[in-house]
Protein backbone atom coordinates (compact mmCIF):
# COMPACT_ATOMS: atom_id res chain seq x y z
CA UNK A 1 0.00 0.00 0.00
CA UNK A 2 1.17 3.49 -0.69
CA UNK A 3 0.80 6.20 1.82
CA UNK A 4 0.54 9.73 0.29
CA UNK A 5 0.47 12.83 2.75
CA UNK A 6 0.26 15.16 -0.02
CA UNK A 7 -2.28 16.01 -2.53
CA UNK A 8 0.00 16.15 -5.65
CA UNK A 9 1.24 12.52 -4.71
CA UNK A 10 -2.33 10.77 -4.18
CA UNK A 11 -3.31 13.19 -7.41
CA UNK A 12 -0.78 11.41 -9.46
CA UNK A 13 -1.36 7.86 -8.30
CA UNK A 14 -5.11 8.51 -8.76
CA UNK A 15 -4.74 9.01 -12.61
CA UNK A 16 -2.97 6.06 -12.69
CA UNK A 17 -5.41 3.77 -11.25
CA UNK A 18 -8.27 3.10 -13.28
CA UNK A 19 -11.79 2.66 -11.73
CA UNK A 20 -11.81 3.99 -7.86
CA UNK A 21 -13.24 3.59 -5.24
CA UNK A 22 -12.82 5.98 -2.04
CA UNK A 23 -13.18 5.29 1.76
CA UNK A 24 -13.21 8.47 3.73
CA UNK A 25 -12.13 7.71 7.56
CA UNK A 26 -10.94 9.50 10.86
CA UNK A 27 -9.00 6.56 11.17
CA UNK A 28 -8.43 4.29 14.54
CA UNK A 29 -10.15 1.37 11.92
CA UNK A 30 -11.98 -1.64 12.86
CA UNK A 31 -14.23 -4.34 11.01
CA UNK A 32 -16.59 -2.21 10.05
CA UNK A 33 -14.67 0.21 8.57
CA UNK A 34 -12.50 -2.97 6.65
CA UNK A 35 -15.97 -4.50 5.75
CA UNK A 36 -16.63 -1.20 3.65
CA UNK A 37 -12.44 -1.50 2.25
CA UNK A 38 -13.60 -5.09 0.89
CA UNK A 39 -16.99 -3.90 -0.80
CA UNK A 40 -15.20 -0.92 -2.31
CA UNK A 41 -12.49 -3.48 -3.70
CA UNK A 42 -15.09 -5.35 -5.32
CA UNK A 43 -16.50 -2.50 -7.43
CA UNK A 44 -13.54 -0.99 -8.79
CA UNK A 45 -9.79 -1.58 -10.12
CA UNK A 46 -8.05 0.44 -6.77
CA UNK A 47 -9.20 1.38 -3.52
CA UNK A 48 -8.01 4.59 -1.99
CA UNK A 49 -8.58 4.92 1.57
CA UNK A 50 -8.37 8.31 3.66
CA UNK A 51 -7.59 8.60 7.58
CA UNK A 52 -8.08 12.57 8.80
CA UNK A 53 -9.73 13.60 11.68
CA UNK A 54 -11.21 16.64 10.70
CA UNK A 55 -11.39 19.09 13.30
CA UNK A 56 -13.86 20.85 11.15
CA UNK A 57 -16.55 18.66 12.65
CA UNK A 58 -16.01 18.44 15.83
CA UNK A 59 -17.65 20.72 18.31
CA UNK A 60 -15.48 23.18 20.97
CA UNK A 61 -16.42 20.53 23.76
CA UNK A 62 -16.25 17.30 21.84
CA UNK A 63 -13.69 14.82 21.67
CA UNK A 64 -11.30 16.24 18.73
CA UNK A 65 -8.00 16.20 21.06
CA UNK A 66 -8.12 12.43 22.54
CA UNK A 67 -9.85 11.11 19.31
CA UNK A 68 -7.76 8.12 18.99
CA UNK A 69 -5.03 8.22 16.26
CA UNK A 70 -3.61 4.70 15.53
CA UNK A 71 -1.95 5.18 11.93
CA UNK A 72 0.66 2.16 11.90
CA UNK A 73 -2.46 -0.36 13.07
CA UNK A 74 -4.62 1.32 10.66
CA UNK A 75 -2.18 0.85 7.76
CA UNK A 76 -1.48 -3.23 8.72
CA UNK A 77 -4.96 -3.22 8.63
CA UNK A 78 -5.89 -1.91 5.33
CA UNK A 79 -3.27 -3.30 3.99
CA UNK A 80 -4.38 -6.72 5.15
CA UNK A 81 -7.30 -5.20 3.25
CA UNK A 82 -6.22 -5.39 0.08
CA UNK A 83 -6.28 -1.11 0.05
CA UNK A 84 -3.87 -0.07 -2.44
CA UNK A 85 -3.68 3.69 -1.53
CA UNK A 86 -3.84 5.97 1.29
CA UNK A 87 -4.49 9.22 1.93
CA UNK A 88 -3.32 10.47 5.48
CA UNK A 89 -2.71 14.12 5.22
CA UNK A 90 -1.55 16.42 8.10
CA UNK A 91 -3.67 19.04 8.93
CA UNK A 92 -1.14 21.54 7.67
CA UNK A 93 -1.99 19.72 3.60
CA UNK A 94 -5.58 19.82 4.11
CA UNK A 95 -6.41 23.46 6.47
CA UNK A 96 -2.89 24.88 6.00
CA UNK A 97 -5.10 28.30 6.01
CA UNK A 98 -8.46 28.98 7.72
CA UNK A 99 -11.21 27.32 5.83
CA UNK A 100 -13.24 29.92 4.27
CA UNK A 101 -15.34 28.36 2.32
CA UNK A 102 -17.92 25.33 3.56
CA UNK A 103 -20.38 23.51 2.23
CA UNK A 104 -23.58 24.71 4.64
CA UNK A 105 -26.10 21.80 4.35
CA UNK A 106 -29.56 23.20 5.55
CA UNK A 107 -32.80 21.99 5.75
CA UNK A 108 -34.90 19.44 7.80
CA UNK A 109 -32.65 16.83 7.43
CA UNK A 110 -29.94 18.46 9.03
CA UNK A 111 -31.75 20.83 11.62
CA UNK A 112 -32.95 17.18 13.25
CA UNK A 113 -31.43 14.70 15.17
CA UNK A 114 -27.24 15.19 15.53
CA UNK A 115 -27.83 17.90 13.62
CA UNK A 116 -30.10 19.66 16.54
CA UNK A 117 -27.56 18.06 18.91
CA UNK A 118 -24.64 18.75 17.46
CA UNK A 119 -24.65 22.13 15.69
CA UNK A 120 -22.20 22.67 12.84
CA UNK A 121 -20.91 18.90 12.60
CA UNK A 122 -22.67 18.40 9.07
CA UNK A 123 -20.94 21.69 7.88
CA UNK A 124 -17.47 20.43 9.07
CA UNK A 125 -18.64 16.81 7.54
CA UNK A 126 -19.89 17.89 3.78
CA UNK A 127 -16.85 20.51 4.17
CA UNK A 128 -14.36 17.83 4.14
CA UNK A 129 -16.44 15.24 2.02
CA UNK A 130 -16.87 17.77 -0.71
CA UNK A 131 -12.87 18.44 0.06
CA UNK A 132 -11.92 14.96 -0.04
CA UNK A 133 -13.89 13.73 -3.31
CA UNK A 134 -12.39 16.95 -5.15
CA UNK A 135 -9.15 15.67 -4.13
CA UNK A 136 -9.54 12.25 -4.88
CA UNK A 137 -11.83 12.24 -7.38
CA UNK A 138 -13.51 8.57 -7.28
CA UNK A 139 -15.98 6.58 -9.27
CA UNK A 140 -17.87 5.09 -6.28
CA UNK A 141 -17.14 6.72 -2.48
CA UNK A 142 -18.69 4.62 0.16
CA UNK A 143 -20.01 5.51 3.67
CA UNK A 144 -21.83 3.31 6.60
CA UNK A 145 -25.12 3.37 7.51
CA UNK A 146 -24.39 3.44 11.33
CA UNK A 147 -23.97 6.97 10.66
CA UNK A 148 -27.31 7.21 9.04
CA UNK A 149 -27.52 11.02 8.72
CA UNK A 150 -24.38 11.50 7.91
CA UNK A 151 -25.18 8.68 4.85
CA UNK A 152 -28.30 10.79 3.87
CA UNK A 153 -27.08 14.54 3.82
CA UNK A 154 -23.64 13.20 1.70
CA UNK A 155 -25.89 11.69 -0.67
CA UNK A 156 -27.87 14.68 -0.60
CA UNK A 157 -24.43 16.85 -1.46
CA UNK A 158 -23.79 14.67 -4.15
CA UNK A 159 -26.85 15.35 -5.71
CA UNK A 160 -27.60 18.70 -5.55
CA UNK A 161 -24.13 19.38 -6.12
CA UNK A 162 -24.24 17.32 -8.80
CA UNK A 163 -20.88 15.57 -8.04
CA UNK A 164 -20.08 12.95 -10.46
CA UNK A 165 -19.74 10.17 -7.95
CA UNK A 166 -21.71 7.17 -7.01
CA UNK A 167 -22.68 7.08 -3.22
CA UNK A 168 -22.40 3.21 -1.74
CA UNK A 169 -23.98 2.31 1.94
CA UNK A 170 -22.55 -0.27 3.71
CA UNK A 171 -24.39 -2.10 6.28
CA UNK A 172 -23.54 -1.47 10.17
CA UNK A 173 -21.43 -4.17 11.06
CA UNK A 174 -21.50 -4.91 15.00
CA UNK A 175 -19.37 -7.14 18.02
CA UNK A 176 -21.20 -10.30 18.72
CA UNK A 177 -23.55 -9.16 21.41
CA UNK A 178 -24.83 -6.31 18.98
CA UNK A 179 -23.17 -3.38 20.02
CA UNK A 180 -22.21 -1.10 16.41
CA UNK A 181 -18.62 -1.18 16.12
CA UNK A 182 -17.33 2.66 16.62
CA UNK A 183 -14.08 4.12 17.52
CA UNK A 184 -15.57 5.86 20.41
CA UNK A 185 -16.01 2.36 22.10
CA UNK A 186 -13.11 2.32 23.11
CA UNK A 187 -12.98 4.91 25.61
CA UNK A 188 -15.65 2.67 27.38
CA UNK A 189 -14.78 1.07 30.89
CA UNK A 190 -15.27 -2.45 30.98
CA UNK A 191 -18.26 -1.92 32.89
CA UNK A 192 -19.69 0.79 30.37
CA UNK A 193 -18.84 -2.09 27.57
CA UNK A 194 -21.32 -4.32 29.28
CA UNK A 195 -24.04 -1.72 29.42
CA UNK A 196 -23.56 -0.30 26.12
CA UNK A 197 -25.07 -2.92 24.34
CA UNK A 198 -28.81 -1.70 26.00
CA UNK A 199 -28.99 0.81 23.18
CA UNK A 200 -29.08 -1.28 20.58
CA UNK A 201 -31.56 -3.50 22.71
CA UNK A 202 -34.09 -0.74 23.09
CA UNK A 203 -33.58 -0.08 19.11
CA UNK A 204 -34.42 -3.77 18.49
CA UNK A 205 -37.45 -3.47 21.20
CA UNK A 206 -38.95 -0.40 19.29
CA UNK A 207 -38.50 -2.40 16.06
CA UNK A 208 -40.22 -5.57 17.12
CA UNK A 209 -42.78 -3.60 18.97
CA UNK A 210 -44.02 -1.67 15.33
CA UNK A 211 -44.00 -4.88 13.37
CA UNK A 212 -46.13 -6.21 15.44
CA UNK A 213 -48.23 -3.48 14.72
CA UNK A 214 -47.83 -0.84 17.33
CA UNK A 215 -47.78 2.45 16.04
CA UNK A 216 -47.86 4.52 18.85
CA UNK A 217 -44.27 5.83 18.32
CA UNK A 218 -44.37 8.41 20.64
CA UNK A 219 -44.89 5.80 23.95
CA UNK A 220 -42.47 3.34 22.37
CA UNK A 221 -39.68 6.55 22.13
CA UNK A 222 -40.41 7.32 25.42
CA UNK A 223 -40.04 4.23 27.04
CA UNK A 224 -36.73 3.51 25.37
CA UNK A 225 -35.15 6.84 27.09
CA UNK A 226 -36.67 5.92 30.16
CA UNK A 227 -34.63 2.96 30.26
CA UNK A 228 -31.89 4.34 29.30
CA UNK A 229 -32.32 7.14 31.61
CA UNK A 230 -32.88 4.31 34.59
CA UNK A 231 -29.21 2.91 33.70
CA UNK A 232 -27.63 5.82 33.73
CA UNK A 233 -27.44 6.66 30.68
CA UNK A 234 -27.95 10.59 29.49
CA UNK A 235 -30.27 9.92 26.02
CA UNK A 236 -29.93 12.74 23.65
CA UNK A 237 -33.24 11.11 21.46
CA UNK A 238 -34.33 7.96 20.19
CA UNK A 239 -36.77 8.44 17.04
CA UNK A 240 -38.73 6.67 14.68
CA UNK A 241 -38.42 8.41 11.63
CA UNK A 242 -39.10 8.17 7.65
CA UNK A 243 -36.34 6.58 6.25
CA UNK A 244 -36.38 9.19 3.37
CA UNK A 245 -36.15 12.20 5.02
CA UNK A 246 -35.60 11.92 8.81
CA UNK A 247 -39.30 13.46 9.10
CA UNK A 248 -41.60 12.40 11.94
CA UNK A 249 -43.76 9.40 10.20
CA UNK A 250 -46.74 10.43 8.06
CA UNK A 251 -49.08 7.42 7.18
CA UNK A 252 -49.12 3.94 6.81
CA UNK A 253 -46.74 2.00 4.25
CA UNK A 254 -43.35 4.31 5.10
CA UNK A 255 -40.23 2.86 5.46
CA UNK A 256 -39.10 3.92 8.93
CA UNK A 257 -35.57 3.79 10.71
CA UNK A 258 -35.44 4.05 14.16
CA UNK A 259 -32.65 6.09 15.48
CA UNK A 260 -30.75 6.67 18.94
CA UNK A 261 -28.04 9.07 21.24
CA UNK A 262 -27.05 8.95 24.12
CA UNK A 263 -24.53 9.29 26.56
CA UNK A 264 -22.83 6.53 29.09
CA UNK A 265 -20.66 8.02 31.13
CA UNK A 266 -18.57 10.81 29.27
CA UNK A 267 -19.12 8.56 25.77
CA UNK A 268 -21.86 9.52 23.26
CA UNK A 269 -22.80 6.64 21.37
CA UNK A 270 -25.03 6.59 18.15
CA UNK A 271 -26.52 3.41 16.29
CA UNK A 272 -29.89 2.65 13.89
CA UNK A 273 -31.75 0.19 12.75
CA UNK A 274 -33.79 0.18 9.86
CA UNK A 275 -37.43 -1.02 10.62
P1 LIG B 1 -15.48 7.46 10.75
O1 LIG B 1 -16.28 7.59 11.98
O2 LIG B 1 -14.05 7.03 10.83
O3 LIG B 1 -16.24 6.48 9.80
C1 LIG B 1 -15.77 6.24 8.48
C2 LIG B 1 -16.83 5.45 7.74
O4 LIG B 1 -17.02 4.19 8.37
C3 LIG B 1 -18.19 6.18 7.76
O5 LIG B 1 -18.81 6.05 6.50
C4 LIG B 1 -18.94 5.40 8.83
O6 LIG B 1 -20.35 5.43 8.66
C5 LIG B 1 -18.39 4.00 8.62
N1 LIG B 1 -18.59 3.17 9.83
C6 LIG B 1 -18.26 3.47 11.11
N2 LIG B 1 -18.62 2.47 11.94
C7 LIG B 1 -19.21 1.52 11.18
C8 LIG B 1 -19.80 0.24 11.46
N3 LIG B 1 -19.86 -0.26 12.68
N4 LIG B 1 -20.30 -0.45 10.40
C9 LIG B 1 -20.25 0.04 9.14
N5 LIG B 1 -19.69 1.24 8.82
C10 LIG B 1 -19.18 1.96 9.82
O7 LIG B 1 -17.69 9.06 9.52
C11 LIG B 1 -16.58 9.56 9.57
O8 LIG B 1 -15.45 8.87 9.97
C12 LIG B 1 -16.33 11.01 9.18
O9 LIG B 1 -17.46 11.78 9.49
C13 LIG B 1 -15.94 11.19 7.68
C14 LIG B 1 -17.05 10.72 6.74
C15 LIG B 1 -14.64 10.43 7.38
C16 LIG B 1 -15.68 12.69 7.42
O10 LIG B 1 -14.70 13.19 8.24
Amino acid sequence: MQIHTTIESLREARRAAGRVAFVPTMGNLHEGHITLMRQAGERADAVIASIFVNRLQFGPSEDFDKYPRTLQADCEKLEAAGVQHLFAPDETVMYPKRQNYHVEPDGAQVTVLEGAFRPGHFRGVATVVLKLLNIVQPDVALFGKKDYQQLMVLRNMVEQLALPVEVLPGETVRAEDGLALSSRNRYLSATERAEAVRLVRCLRRIREAVHAGDHDYEKLERAAMTELATHNWQPDYVAVRRRADLQEPGGPEEALVVLGAARLGTTRLIDNLEI
